[in-house]
């Protein structure tokens, strides 16, 4: 079973998507997490987001995955754990870029599709249920508004020792929501057939609930 759930920065995807797959008992995949890496990496690399060359050689020799699918927990970049690392606002501002990179693109969708291929399993991300597996047997695309999107990012970047204001924040979601809608290699967008949840008018426990129950009917 294939659960796509798909939404803008900071809508509430990774939450709920770990609360679905914890209930259901099966893989959660954080395929954001997936493109955050391969920008830490390139940047650690001093790799030029231009270089395709540079890039395909550094995709071919890099190994990510993650350190406890279940939870989806760590994820790992050539063995080092770069879970905290990659919510810097550094890598941040630099993802969309890479993620509208073709090969970068055709590289994790690999990747995700054999982790997925084998396993039933939550997939959040952009292109899920548009690209990834456009025949999912469930699709969720959840909104909420920039304000509480903003409010819920701070209390990430608090959490690893950054301080950003709210009209920063807002600045950076605007922008990177722009990048990825405006890309020509899938596009954030609502699948024709997803079912759309504002999370700004649930709890987490309701969000979970609510997809837990249109699984299960
Ligand atoms: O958690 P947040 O909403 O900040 O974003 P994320 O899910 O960690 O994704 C980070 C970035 O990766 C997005 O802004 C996209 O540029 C890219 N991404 C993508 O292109 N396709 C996906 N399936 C998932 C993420």
């Amino acid at each position: 079973m294939i659960i796509a759930i798909d939404g803008p920065a900071a809508s509430g995807k990774s939450t709920t998507s770990r609360g679905v797959a914890t209930r259901m008992g099966i893989t959660y995949l954080d395929t954001g997490a997936m493109y955050r890496a391969i920008t830490l990496g390139l940047m650690e690399h001093g790799v030029s987001f231009k270089a395709l060359g540079s890039i395909t050689e550094f995709l071919d020799t890099v190994n990510i995955y993650f350190g406890d699918s279940n939870s989806g927990n760590k994820i790992f970049l050539n063995d080092r754990s770069v879970t905290d690392q990659i919510r810097s606002s550094t890598v941040t501002e630099k993802v969309s870029e890479v993620s509208a990179i073709n090969v970068v693109r055709d590289s994790m969708v690999q990747i995700q599709r054999e982790i997925a291929d084998n396993t039933d399993c939550v997939l959040e991300g952009r292109d899920i249920g548009t690209v990834v597996f456009p025949n999912a047997d469930f699709k969720f695309f959840l909104v909420a508004g920039l304000e509480i999107r903003a409010l819920r990012r701070q209390k990430d970047l608090n959490k690893i020792g950054e301080k950003k204001t709210i009209d920063e924040i807002k600045a950076d979601i605007r922008l990177r929501d722009e990048l990825d809608t405006n890309r020509d290699n899938s596009p954030l967008l609502k699948a024709k057939d997803a079912i759309e949840i504002d999370t700004g008018l649930l709890t987490v426990d309701e969000q979970i609930d609510k997809i837990v129950s249109i699984i299960k009917q």
